[in-house]
């Protein structure tokens, strides 16, 4: 069981930007054809979706902040639901990872303080010119609890669009995970300086959203210690140790952890703090994910360029079959090459194969 949702099995599709969205945002029939065939997921979680207009950060993502959205997403869940599956969608605001160039009228970037992500030119995913990021504006104490109630419209959006739930992008530098870092995070209003204040906005979101869907409908992604486009903290283990508990005693549906080495056993310490189930991933084989889940690691294993590459992922695995590699030259360009042309097992042969229990490189 995972919220109130009982899953046929524990493997997780982990959120995988893929940017075949239109230009407004708007999910395309092919992104249902993509997700419809990995189904058989026990979860899907879709790729980091902007809640509001200012928190896009890429070219060809999808939002959920328009009703054109809600239609389009509409489409995902009832062919996921149709074929069996069960969706939550991943809210993500990027923060001081966008440019003016994607937001209303030229804005700036929003984040916790006007600090800018270093090194520059981390737009390599980004379907344009490499550029450094701008330095981003400073969002008030009353325009951080507006992206709150953003968040939180945008969950309203979701239940319309017949989503199982949401996942709140915690990691990945993207707006939550700024606000947790002492490095971004230089405020002196309740959203900064201490852990708990560092925390509020994490703890406020899981909030808002909760109120609109049941906090057994979210999920939180959280990546203790990393450092991803420039974030870190002094002291991880202690904000996330004050984090997790608070998350635990509301009751949300899950949290999603990060299996990379930094330092210190996250996935341990956190999960003794956590009394719901624990997704773990990065870089699982299906050998890995299952001493981790029978041993009591973690309950659920989230597979992203495998489940990218394999839409019967679930399937292969259960039969020990081989995997189809990935290709990372179409993980991020719009065509459908790359996308929904990934074969199933028995239309293949044994050329582009991976052994599931060997590491994708
Ligand atoms: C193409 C691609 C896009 C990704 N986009 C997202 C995203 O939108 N949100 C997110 O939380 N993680 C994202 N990730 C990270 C994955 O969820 C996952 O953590 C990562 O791929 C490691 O798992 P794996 O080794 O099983 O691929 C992305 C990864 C890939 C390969």
């Amino acid at each position: 069981m995972l919220g109130g949702l009982a899953l046929p099995n524990r493997i997780i599709m982990a959120p995988m930007s893929r940017h075949r969205a239109n230009l407004d945002g708007t999910p395309t029939g092919r992104m249902a054809d993509y997700y419809r065939q990995r189904a058989s997921a026990g979860l899907i979680v879709t790729e980091g979706t902007f809640p509001s207009w200012m928190g896009r950060g890429y070219l060809f993502t999808p939002g959920l902040c328009a009703q054109g959205h809600v239609v389009g997403w509409r489409r995902v869940t009832e062919a996921v639901h149709d074929a069996g599956g069960r969706i939550f969608c991943q809210l993500m605001h990027c923060g001081r990872l966008s440019d003016p160039l994607l937001l209303p009228d030229n804005a700036d970037p929003v984040a916790p303080s006007a600090v800018k992500p270093d090194p520059s030119g981390i737009y390599a995913i980004c379907p344009r010119v490499a550029l450094p990021y701008p330095r981003p504006r400073v969002l008030s104490t009353q325009e951080v609890y507006a992206v709150i109630a953003e968040y939180a419209s945008s969950a309203a959006l979701a239940l319309e669009a017949e989503f199982d739930g949401i996942e709140i992008h915690g990691g990945n530098g993207y707006l939550p995970m700024q606000f947790f870092a002492t490095n971004v995070n230089q405020r002196n209003d309740a959203f900064g300086g201490s852990v708990a204040n560092r925390c509020r906005f994490m703890l406020e979101l899981v909030d808002a959203v909760s109120a609109i869907c049941g906090p057994d409908r979210v999920g939180v992604r959280i990546h203790p210690g990393q450092s991803f486009a420039d974030v870190s903290d002094d002291d991880p283990q202690a904000t996330y140790s004050y984090l997790t508990p608070r998350l635990s005693e509301r009751g949300i549906a899950y949290l999603h952890l990060s299996q990379r080495d930094v330092g210190w056993d996250v996935i341990r310490t956190l999960r003794a703090q956590f009394d719901g189930p624990i997704i773990g991933g990065g870089a699982l084989t299906r050998q890995a994910a299952s001493l981790a889940i029978e041993s009591g690691r973690f309950d659920l294993a989230a597979f992203g360029r495998a489940f990218l590459a394999n839409p019967d992922l679930v399937e292969r695995f259960r039969n020990g079959w081989s995997i189809n590699r990935p290709d990372p030259g179409t993980y991020y360009s719009q065509g459908l090459q790359g996308y929904i042309d990934y074969p199933p097992f028995f239309q293949i042969g044994m050329a582009d194969q991976v052994n599931p229990d060997e590491a994708l490189i």
